[in-house]
C-alpha cells in the first residue's frame, strides 16, 4: 500500500514542513492488555490531523501520550524537535513546559466551578507561565473575545452552556501559548447548537495556522479542516491519507464501516 506522505499531500513550504509532533513505534498496554500496538505518526507545523475510529480503539490514549499524561511503554515521541520519551523512559526535562506547548481540550471541559470564565483562563496562565495577574486578565479577556465570549467573562461555569464552557476551555488552552493543540472529542458532550459554536472557533484556529490533532466523529468537519486523516482501530493505524482518500475512498473494510456509520449528520 503506497500512501503519499502528509508533506507531499500539499505544497509544503520549508517552514510548513517542520515537524511539530513525530511519533515512532508508540506502544502502550494497560494491565497487560495492549492498547496501542506501534503507532507512527507525523504532524507537521501548521497542519491539522484528524484521528477517527471506534470507541476503545486507543485514540484518547494516543493523545494522552503526546503530553505524557500517559507514559508510553515503547517508542519515541518528539515535540518541536525535543524527544519527550523514548523506549519507555520519559526524557522530557520539563513537563510543565511540555504541557504549555501541547495544549489539550477534552470532551469534558474541566473548568473550575468556583471561578468565572476569565478567572479560569487567568489561573492557568499564572500557574503555568508565571504571568502576573494584570497581564493575565488582559490576555484572558482578549482570548475570550477571540472565542466569542467577551460578554460572558464574569459568568460561572454552571451558568454557561456546554458550548460556552468548551470555548472557555479552548481560551484556557490558548492562554499558555501552545504550539500544538490536542482536541479529544471536543463536541461529543454537546448539543448541535453548541457543537456548531465550538467547531466555528476550531475552524478559525485552523485558518490561523494552529497545529492541531483532533479526535472527532464529526466527519464533515474533519473533512473540511483536515490535511490528513488517520483511522485507528485496535490500537493500530489501519489507514491514513487525505480526507478525500480516507473518507470518500476508504480501502479497508473497517474504515468503510466506520465512515458509513458516522457519515450521516447526527
Ligand atoms: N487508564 C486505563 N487503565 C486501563 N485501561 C485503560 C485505561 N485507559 C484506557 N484504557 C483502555 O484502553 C482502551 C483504549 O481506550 P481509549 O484510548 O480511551 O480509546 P478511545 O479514545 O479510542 O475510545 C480501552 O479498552 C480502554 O478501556
Ligand atoms: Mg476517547
Amino acid at each position: 500500500m503506497v500512501h503519499e506522505t502528509l508533506d507531499t499531500a500539499r505544497d509544503a513550504t520549508a517552514s510548513g514542513a517542520r515537524p511539530a509532533v513525530t511519533i515512532r513505534g508508540l506502544r502502550k498496554s494497560f494491565d497487560g492488555r495492549q492498547v496501542l500496538g506501534g503507532i507512527d505518526l507525523d504532524v507537521p507545523s501548521g497542519r491539522i490531523v484528524s484521528i477517527i475510529g471506534q470507541s476503545g480503539g486507543g485514540k484518547t490514549t494516543l493523545m494522552r501520550c503526546v503530553n505524557l499524561l500517559e507514559q508510553p511503554d515503547d517508542g519515541v515521541i518528539d515535540v518541536n524537535g525535543e524527544t519527550i520519551c523514548a523506549k519507555g523512559a520519559v526524557t522530557c526535562r520539563n513537563l510543565a513546559k511540555l504541557r504549555q506547548r501541547v495544549g489539550m481540550v477534552f470532551q469534558r471541559f474541566n473548568l473550575f466551578p468556583h471561578l468565572t470564565a476569565v478567572e479560569n483562563v487567568v489561573l492557568a496562565q499564572m500557574h503555568a507561565a508565571g504571568i502576573g495577574e494584570r497581564e493575565g486578565v488582559e490576555r484572558a479577556v482578549r482570548l475570550l473575545t477571540r472565542v466569542g465570549l467577551a460578554h460572558r467573562a464574569t459568568a460561572y461555569p454552571e451558568r454557561m452552556s456546554g458550548g460556552e464552557q468548551q470555548r472557555v476551555a479552548i481560551a484556557r488552552a490558548l492562554a499558555l501559548g501552545p504550539t500544538v493543540l490536542l482536541f479529544d472529542e471536543p463536541t461529543s458532550a454537546l448539543d448541535p447548537e453548541s457543537t456548531g459554536e465550538v467547531l466555528r472557533v476550531m475552524r478559525e484556529l485552523a485558518n490561523d495556522g494552529m497545529t492541531m490533532i483532533l479526535v472527532t466523529h464529526e466527519l464533515p468537519f474533519a473533512r473540511e479542516v483536515s490535511d490528513w486523516v488517520v483511522f485507528i482501530d485496535g490500537g493500530r493505524i489501519i489507514e491514513q491519507g487525505t480526507a478525500t482518500d480516507v473518507l470518500d475512498k476508504p480501502r479497508e473494510a473497517r474504515t468503510a464501516a466506520y465512515v458509513a456509520r458516522y457519515a450521516a449528520p447526527a
